[in-house]
């Protein structure tokens, strides 16, 4: 059975960039109070970048993709599988996949959207890794990208600050050499609220409310116990430790959570891979993101053995392995 190997990665934040500091005077004007020492030392987000009105997920989503088949060196003709992660679709259908094909002037590949919230991005790799190891895809985009500006109920400072723009990319190809070598999903239904946008379009109106909320506690928890379990299981069924990780590249929701993971884990903090300073959560993005921008600084090399987690509304999470 062929493995699933990244070829390629590529990012893409619009250039707008909104630091604490701005954000802070723009909600005073609205009498809401927030400092950038307030956001820095409970999140460790110092900006975002938030997209202009009108510019959409697929849009991001296409630039990220370009970059990454660029990066691959391989035509957007040769794809036969490309899947989003998105929680923000452009629409409710066609998929975002469907009108990131259209962009790249593909024809024929499947085209589809997952939908795991912040933990979308591992989940549709690990999709995607499927469909290769079962033969049905010998050339998978994998993208991850999200506006999630555009539901944030920006009167609610508990939420607002947290959240930017963006979009990440993979280019997998089925290969004899490894590959993806380990992943894990998984899923609690019965922690739906701690983290939802619980609207939706129907006869005309949006039903319910359409902002994202969230129980800010109830997430750090469950992140850190599970993404903790999860890294650990990963591990064991690759036959791999934990002290053989090169790279860990986690959700970049919180600096607290991924601090708090890496000393659970027991892994070097030189180890873990941080962008939630620069890009805050950009949920299914933030993965792809980071793990684009620790690709083209250097960091991650060819052979280097790489942890990827996501964790999300739903509640969801999620580890995938891979040997560069
Ligand atoms: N600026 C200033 N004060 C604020 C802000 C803000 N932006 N937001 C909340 N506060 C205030 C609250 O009103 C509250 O004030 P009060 O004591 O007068 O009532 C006080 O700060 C404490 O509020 P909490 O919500 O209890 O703050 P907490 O210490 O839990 O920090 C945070 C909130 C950062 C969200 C924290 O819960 C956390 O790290 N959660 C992890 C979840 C997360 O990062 N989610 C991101 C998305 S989820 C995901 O991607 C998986």
């Amino acid at each position: 059975m062929p493995y699933a190997k990244i070829i390629g990665s590529g990012g893409y934040l619009p250039p707008r960039v909104v630091s604490n500091d701005q954000l802070a005077a723009d909600l005073a004007t609205r009498n809401i109070e927030t400092s950038d020492s307030w956001i820095v030392s409970r999140t460790g987000i110092q900006q975002r970048h938030i997209v202009d009105p009108g510019v959409t997920t697929s849009q991001l989503a296409t630039k990220a993709a370009q970059a990454a088949l660029e990066d691959a060196g391989i035509s957007a003709s040769q794809l036969d599988l490309i899947i989003v992660a998105t929680s923000t679709p452009d629409f409710i259908f066609p998929s975002t996949a469907c009108l990131v094909q259209a962009n790249l002037g593909n024809q024929g590949a499947a085209a589809f959207d997952v939908q795991a919230v912040c933990s979308g991005f591992v989940y549709a790799l690990t999709t995607a890794e499927a469909f290769i190891k079962a033969g049905r895809a010998k050339t998978a985009l994998v993208i991850g990208a999200e506006v999630f500006s555009g539901i944030l109920d920006w009167s609610d400072r508990g939420t607002c600050v947290l959240f930017g723009d963006g979009a990440g990319a993979m280019v997998l190809q089925a290969s004899e050499e490894p590959g993806i070598i380990g992943a894990q999903l998984r899923a609690d239904g019965s922690q739906k609220d701690v983290l939802c946008t619980a609207g939706n379009v129907s006869h005309g109106q949006v039903v319910g409310d359409p902002f994202l909320r969230m129980d800010g506690q109830a997430v750090f928890k469950l992140a850190v116990t599970s993404l903790t379990k999860s890294a650990q299981e990963v591990c064991d069924e690759a036959g791999v430790s934990l002290q053989d990780i090169d790279w860990m590249v986690p959700h970049q929701a919180n600096i607290r959570i991924i601090n708090f993971l890496g000393r659970k884990l027991g892994l070097d903090t030189e180890k873990v891979v941080v962008t939630v300073d620069q890009h805050a959560n950009t949920s299914a993005a933030s993965v792809p993101l980071a793990f684009d921008v620790a690709r083209r600084d250097g960091r991650i090399k060819s052979g280097d053995l790489v942890m990827l987690q996501g964790v999300g509304g739903g509640f969801t999470w999620g580890s995938v392995l891979v040997r560069m």
